[in-house]
């Protein structure tokens, strides 16, 4: 019996899993990143924690497949070469060619939201719907297209890159971790969040957001849906950008389904509710007819699960 081992590959944590042909997910296992040791611990972690899951597993090295690999970042997809991460230090790194000389296996790397969106296709909320949407709302915001069943990768790479989206008007943009300014992973990541969070802080805005130090976004969040004003008008701004990116991409793919995943997803109806808002009112309305916006299903598991699916849907 053959496995197939899937890494998600985040900026703090680096999770992989066992699939079995059929893609369910058998096992899993997370490790910490370790970001900030730089570019060789990254990757040897990468090879570390998939021969760890595989041994601690009552499967052999022998029954492995092959591994997948999800990363942030901008790709060199059929080579599986980074050319270069916003939010990891992996500037033109040969990916591929490194994991497939250390495990001596076959390896595929693909972005990290396209192969979330391709677990939500396959097994998730965009099961049997031809066309969907997915961003994930991390430290990034990611992006994965699939069009009949099909990932829009486009012609380097970067299609689906919903993140760098530039959408912030000059007045009030700020530059982006991939060095353009007003993308949309300024406003509506929980970076972004964080950000706008400690800046009212430092305005002396009137709220009650006040640890500046360890701040998250769901403290933000929370103290909206407490009645905190200026927490509000932070997770206002980031549903607007991203209920208008979304009314832009729904007149270029116009997909079926917009899933949104990832920690900031996980506001719930707080933030759909104003996203959902913002998109009826920009969205052309022959391209929203008919179109829904729900939750990742997957949750966190959903980018281990295409990963292991690139090897398995080839
Ligand atoms: C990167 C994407 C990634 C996203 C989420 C963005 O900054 O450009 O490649 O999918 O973060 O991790
Ligand atoms: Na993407
Ligand atoms: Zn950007």
């Amino acid at each position: 019996e053959k496995i197939y081992v899937g890494a998600d590959i985040g900026g703090t944590a680096i999770k992989v899993g066992i699939c079995n042909e059929n893609g369910d997910l058998l096992h899993t296992f997370e490790g910490p990143t370790e970001t900030e040791q730089g570019t060789d611990r990254i990757l040897s972690n990468i090879a570390g924690y998939a021969r760890h899951i595989v041994s601690e597993s009552p499967y052999s090295w022998e029954q492995v497949a092959g591994l997948g690999v999800g990363i942030a970042g901008f790709i060199d997809i059929p080579k599986g070469f980074m050319k270069f991460s916003p939010n990891l230090p992996l500037t033109n790194v040969p990916l591929k060619d490194y994991l497939e000389a250390a495990l001596n296996k076959k390896v595929r790397i693909n972005n990290d939201a396209n192969v979330a969106a391709l677990g939500e296709a396959w097994g998730g909320a965009g099961r049997g719907v031809g066309s969907c949407v997915v961003y994930t709302l991390g430290t990034g915001v990611g992006g994965g297209i699939v069009v009949d069943g099909r990932l829009i990768e486009g012609f380097t790479g970067m299609g689906g890159e919903l993140g760098h989206i530039s959408i912030v008007p000059d007045l009030e943009a700020i530059q982006c971790g991939c060095g353009k300014m007003g993308c949309l992973e300024t406003v509506s990541s929980a970076t972004g969040i964080i950000r706008m969070a400690k800046d009212a802080v430092e305005r002396g805005d009137r709220t009650s957001l006040t640890a500046i130090e360890k701040l998250t976004a769901k403290d933000v969040f929370d103290a909206a849906k407490s009645g905190d004003e200026a927490a509000q008008r932070i997770v206002s701004r980031a549903a607007f950008y991203l209920g208008k990116s979304l009314a832009a991409v729904s007149v270029i793919i116009n997909p079926q389904r917009f899933i949104l995943g990832g920690g900031v997803s996980a506001a719930g109806e707080f933030l759909f509710a104003q996203v959902r808002e913002v998109f009826r009112k920009y969205a052309q309305d022959r391209a929203q007819e008919g179109v829904d916006i729900v939750a990742a299903e997957l949750g966190n598991n959903a980018g281990v699960v295409g990963a292991a699916g690139l090897l398995l849907h080839a």
